[in-house]
């Protein structure tokens, strides 16, 4: 499908009427490879089913830090977050099938024990959310929407950041990375006027690219693209 047809798709859904909320993503269907069909399969522990409640229920030690990650993609370097970290607990949320087949396939091979996955829109799964409740919530390389129209559907926003706010806890931080400027600058603008956010790189920076985040697919396709990578960490202050 080419982009014009998906954004003509898109408009359609927005004129639907009972399709009211605004969402963040386009769902997708693209057929699943061999080891992903199974993998779905052997891995139903991993993955979760909407409605999950509190996602710290679904781990053998709910009182670890929670890291949620909206739009994980193929997964890979959220599995590897997972490894490098099994004294927190990790939630990835995806609205892609064969990214999740790929991700608890990849999870599967790397033993991975601290890692869950769901099929759901990040907005209604947060919003079941107890507030104070996630240590880390991480968006990389969400979908930009380029398009003056589309806007609207970029997840940092003025409307959807106080979910973001409401679900962290004190000291807890919002990590995002983008390859495409304008969105950059765009969020660099919401972001530095949320009071209850604080830039950890100081007002109007973006912060140096941490190398404890491994490369994910977009952002490999941005550098590429020959595109700047901004990372963005902010810490709730109130
Ligand atoms: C541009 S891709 C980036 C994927 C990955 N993070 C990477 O860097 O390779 C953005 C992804 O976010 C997902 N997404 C967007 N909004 C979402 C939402 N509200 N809930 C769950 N997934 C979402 C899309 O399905 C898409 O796979």
């Amino acid at each position: 499908m080419s982009n014009d047809q998906i954004e003509a798709q898109v408009v359609d859904l927005d004129n639907l009427q009972e399709h009211r909320e605004i969402v963040t993503f386009m769902r997708r269907s693209s057929p699943l490879n061999t080891s992903q069909t199974t993998a779905l399969e052997q891995h139903r522990e991993m993955i979760l089913e909407y409605p999950v409640g509190d996602l710290r229920q679904h781990f053998e030690h709910p009182e670890r830090p929670l890291t949620v990650e909206i739009g994980f993609g193929m997964g890979r370097s959220l599995v590897l977050m997972a490894k490098a970290n099994p004294e927190r607990n990790f939630v990835g949320i995806e609205v892609h099938i064969p990214g999740i087949a790929q991700c608890v396939y990849e999870a599967g091979v790397a033993e991975v024990k601290n890692l869950r996955v769901l099929d759901a829109d990040a907005i209604q799964v947060l919003r079941e959310m107890p507030d104070n409740s996630i240590n880390t919530i991480q968006l990389y390389f969400p979908d930009p929407w380029q398009k003056k129209r589309h806007f609207k559907r970029r997840f940092v926003s003025h409307d959807r950041m106080p979910l973001v706010e409401e679900k962290l806890e004190i000291g807890g931080t919002f990590h995002s990375a983008t390859d495409w400027e304008p969105y950059a600058e765009w969020m660099l603008d919401v972001l530095d006027n949320r009071p209850r956010l604080e830039n950890l790189a100081g007002k109007g920076n973006s912060y140096p690219r941490p190398e404890w985040r491994p490369q994910t697919k977009f952002e490999r396709r941005g550098i590429e693209s020959g595109h700047k990578i901004n990372d963005f960490i902010f810490k709730k202050i109130s």
